[in-house]
């Protein structure tokens, strides 16, 4: 059945979240479970609470079940968190604090996003088809240091009201995800883009040394170079196809990773995986998987939201967590001939085309898992 390999036994967390979270990740358990049947391994799918529905049932956005499930699972998939009725700017418990906690408490400082349009999708991006050609990017995104997770402060004074944000960075944080980029890179096309706002911040100036160090001395064979921040935002949208790596700061790429997705059409199409030090035997690594859009509260429960984010972020986790390649494979496969069979929800639909090619959160995901259950060769 799976060539002779031997099965596999893993516990992968499930965290649905909020808004469209559940139905995304729903969809992606359908498809774990049709790689178990096919390639004859055993996942124990367990699910917890993250974000809104956590601060609902227990009132905080990470319960500690939910981190303990997480810290002895071999992977966690995770849907979305967030929505408006837990934005209250006075609010003292926000579910994005529950997938900070998380990324944090996991250590996964790597995030891989890779940006690679489908020709077939092309038309679902505002951009130019020629714009597009030969793009294949993967952002690197530094998830649990800077900004985010600096000290915040909030006075009042008879003036007003001042608030403060720290961003924080250290030489060993800046060398661990310059090293999961440069190792990227030696298995793509060998250049590594750096980006930072070194004219301006500090953080940046130590970003660049210590970048510029590490490529040298380690990766002498990789092409580095330095971009600003700005600049990037304006050449991922002239010139896209030039760049293979990109590594950046945790809020740097939290922007420029919503940019890159109108690349590939739409923003539910696109998968990540948050790593961490290596783990397993053959360089597994501990990994969050999460598609990078949000909970989009205002598609939840329509059964409109694309899947294919989720169920590509699952080829991540086969990939990086469990190193199943060929079960990623299989998976990457069946995402391709499902969009070939132009089975794709609202949001890949061209503007001005049919509606009706517009399919369900669940069409998708049926489909993907007959293609999976029964693969056809294609392309
Ligand atoms: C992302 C999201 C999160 C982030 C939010 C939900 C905290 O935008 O994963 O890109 O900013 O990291
Ligand atoms: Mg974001």
């Amino acid at each position: 059945m799976n060539g002779g390999r031997s099965s596999v036994r893993a516990t992968i967390a499930l965290l649905p979240g909020d808004g469209i979270g559940p139905e995304v990740v729903g969809a992606a358990r359908g498809v774990l479970e049709a790689v178990a049947a096919r390639f004859g391994h055993t996942f124990e799918l367990v699910e917890a609470l993250v974000g809104g529905a956590a601060i609902e049932a227990t009132g905080v956005p990470l319960p500690p079940r939910t981190l303990a499930l997480c810290e002895r699972a071999d992977a966690v998939l995770l849907g979305a968190v967030g929505g408006p009725q837990w934005d209250s700017p006075t609010a003292r418990v926000r579910p994005e604090q529950g997938l900070l906690a998380l990324r944090r408490a996991l250590g996964v400082y790597a995030n891989l996003r890779p940006v690679a349009p489908i020709p077939a999708l092309a038309a679902a991006s505002p951009l130019k088809p020629e714009l597009l050609a030969g793009v294949d990017l993967v952002v690197v995104r530094e998830l649990t240091g800077g900004i985010y997770f600096g000290t915040k402060t909030l006075d009042q004074s008879v003036t007003g009201e001042t608030a403060t944000d720290l961003c924080t960075y250290t030489t060993a944080e800046i060398e661990r995800v310059v090293r999961v980029a440069a190792e990227l890179a030696r298995t793509r096309h060998g250049h590594v883009t750096s980006v930072d706002k070194a004219n301006v911040l500090e953080t940046s100036r130590l970003w660049r040394r210590v970048t510029s160090r590490v490529m040298a001395a380690e990766y002498p064979d990789v092409r580095l170079e330095h971009l600003l921040v700005d600049a990037c935002a304006m050449h991922l949208i002239r010139r896209p196809a030039d760049f293979d790596v990109i590594v950046t700061e945790n809020m740097f790429g939290d922007i420029l990773t919503d940019e890159a997705s109108v690349l590939a059409g739409s923003i539910g199409l696109l998968p990540s995986a948050s790593l961490g030090a290596a783990v397993g035997a053959g360089g597994t690594r501990r990994g969050l998987y999460e598609p990078i859009h949000g909970s989009a509260p205002d598609l939840a429960g329509k059964g409109v939201a694309n899947p294919l984010g989720t169920i590509s972020s699952v080829a991540m986790l086969l990939r990086y967590s469990l190193a199943l390649e060929a079960e990623a494979r299989a998976v990457d496969d069946a995402v391709r001939a499902t969009i070939d069979d132009g089975i794709v929800t609202a949001d890949v639909v061209p503007p001005g085309a049919d509606a009706r090619r517009a399919y369900s959160t669940a069409e998708v995901a049926q489909r993907v898992v007959e293609h999976l259950a029964a693969p056809v060769a294609h392309r």
